[in-house]
């Protein structure tokens, strides 16, 4: 009998519930004289049956069926997490230099103002640190966040459009769940949020990737997706695209909303990256008015990544049923974070704290992309802002060894088959630029 054969039988006993769980199997040695199969084959059919949170090894004691949490937890691993970089990555002590992350340093945010405004709220509102939040979202913030849009997209909108999520990864969940149906076919950006791909999957569907050119996704391409199979929607993340930095161009985010309307597909604008912008720029929600988009936006970038406190804008009809699933999955976004978000959309600190964030980032991504272009690394798209840039060497044949000396040197980067739906990009890496200093710099020298 093969190992593999062994270890099969092995399992389909297990299955069938021979042993229950905490029950010890029997010894190596009695399987060995029982079943006429080999030490090896025993001991590595255990082995594998521990790898795979069947069975517990306890030195001295013998082998034992998992107890029933373990054996599920090993399960419930959606086949599409398995060795997720990003996982690992999220998972690395505060003390690394998180490079490939997605978001800002701390020390770009005047936290001491934020502090005066979180006391300034609590005084005010003091029942909001215990209560349920609205199910729409705070009113008086729905309010405000309409006249945030109207800034970063001049498209008017009412309160009645907006519901407020934590943050835009359970905005982009809801938009999922109420979409689309297991098999229906969903494109996006490529590369493009490796959460998202991952989100879309878990929801059923099937995920085509879009290339992602200098101006916006390729026109040709999506032509060709949209003629070859009816498609639910595309999800596209307009300016300063993770992860290539790039914003969709004027001609471009007109001639994809054209292919849109006539294959009857649905826009789901992301725009985390927007308000980054220096000057005015074109989105869909804007060339459309919110008729076949849905919009969505959030705080964690610019702001706070810890406050959770995301938005969809979107056409009146579909507010309802995202309110009944937001119902479902959270209840509410907490009602102090909506209350702090309003409070500082009002008072003007957070217009102050994003001019001078604003600033800051052109000059460290043109900072950035001057440092890798002296060392030879080289990219597609030069973003104007931002945080991010992708980047290729052409004298890096392997891009894990890389990654992997950068990690002893206590900087994290992140794969570039993270950002993949089929294509490969083994060679490229995101660089966030405001987690670029000159002593990252010197591990940048090929
Ligand atoms: C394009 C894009 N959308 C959404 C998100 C998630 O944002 P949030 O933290 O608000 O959930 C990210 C985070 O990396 C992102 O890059």
């Amino acid at each position: 009998m093969s190992a593999q054969r062994f270890y099969t039988l092995l399992k389909t006993r297990l299955d069938a519930g021979e042993w229950t769980p905490g029950q010890r199997l029997p010894s190596i040695r009695k399987l060995v004289d029982d079943t006429g199969s080999s030490y090896h084959q025993v001991v590595s059919a255990y082995a594998r049956l521990v790898s795979e949170g069947v069975l517990v090894a306890l030195p001295g004691s013998g082998y034992f069926v998992a107890p029933r949490t373990q054996a599920l937890a090993s399960q419930a691993e959606p086949e599409c997490m398995a060795g997720d970089a990003l996982f690992n990555f999220l998972q690395g002590g505060p003390h690394y230099t998180k490079l490939g992350c997605g978001w800002l340093p701390s020390s770009w945010t005047d936290t001491d103002l934020l502090t005066k405004a979180i006391r300034r709220t609590a005084r005010l509102e003091q029942h909001s640190l215990v209560e349920y939040g609205d199910i729409s979202g705070y009113l008086p913030l729905r309010k405000q966040l309409c006249a945030h849009i109207k800034r970063l997209t001049r498209l008017d909108t009412r309160p009645g459009q907006i519901l407020t999520t934590l943050g835009a990864t359970h905005a982009l969940d809801l938009i999922a769940r109420l979409l689309i149906k297991p098999g229906d076919t969903v494109l996006v950006d490529e590369p493009c949020n490796g959460n998202l791909i991952r989100l879309l999957r878990l929801n059923g569907a099937q995920v085509i990737g879009i290339r992602r050119t200098a101006d916006g996704p390729d026109l040709a391409e999506l032509e060709s997706q949209l003629a070859r199979q009816p498609v639910r929607a595309f999800f596209c993340n307009s300016t300063f695209h993770n992860p290539t930095g790039g914003t969709i161009t004027a001609n471009n985010a007109f001639n994809v909303l054209r292919l849109a309307v006539k294959h009857d597909v649905i826009i789901v604008e992301d725009d985390v990256y927007g308000d980054f912008s220096p000057s005015a720029r074109h989105t869909f929600a804007e060339l459309d008015n919110l008729e076949r988009v849905i919009y969505v936006g959030s705080f964690s970038k610019c702001l706070s990544a810890s406050l959770r406190v995301g938005y969809i804008a979107c056409p009146p009809a579909l507010v309802e049923p995202l309110t009944r699933l937001k119902l479902l999955t959270c209840v509410a976004v907490p009602a102090f974070c909506e209350r702090f978000v309003n409070t500082i959309l009002a008072d003007g600190t957070y217009a102050g704290h994003m001019k001078q964030l604003r600033q800051k980032l052109i000059e460290q991504q043109n900072k950035t992309q001057r440092v890798l272009k002296s060392r030879g690394w080289q990219f597609e798209i030069a973003p104007e802002s931002g945080m991010f840039v992708w980047a290729e060497h052409p004298d890096i044949a392997d891009q894990q060894g890389f990654i992997q000396r950068l990690a002893q040197h206590d900087i994290l980067l992140l794969p570039g088959s993270v950002f993949a739906v089929e294509r490969n990009y083994q060679a490229f890496l995101r660089i966030n630029c405001t987690h670029f200093s000159t002593q990252v710099a010197q591990h940048f020298q090929v």
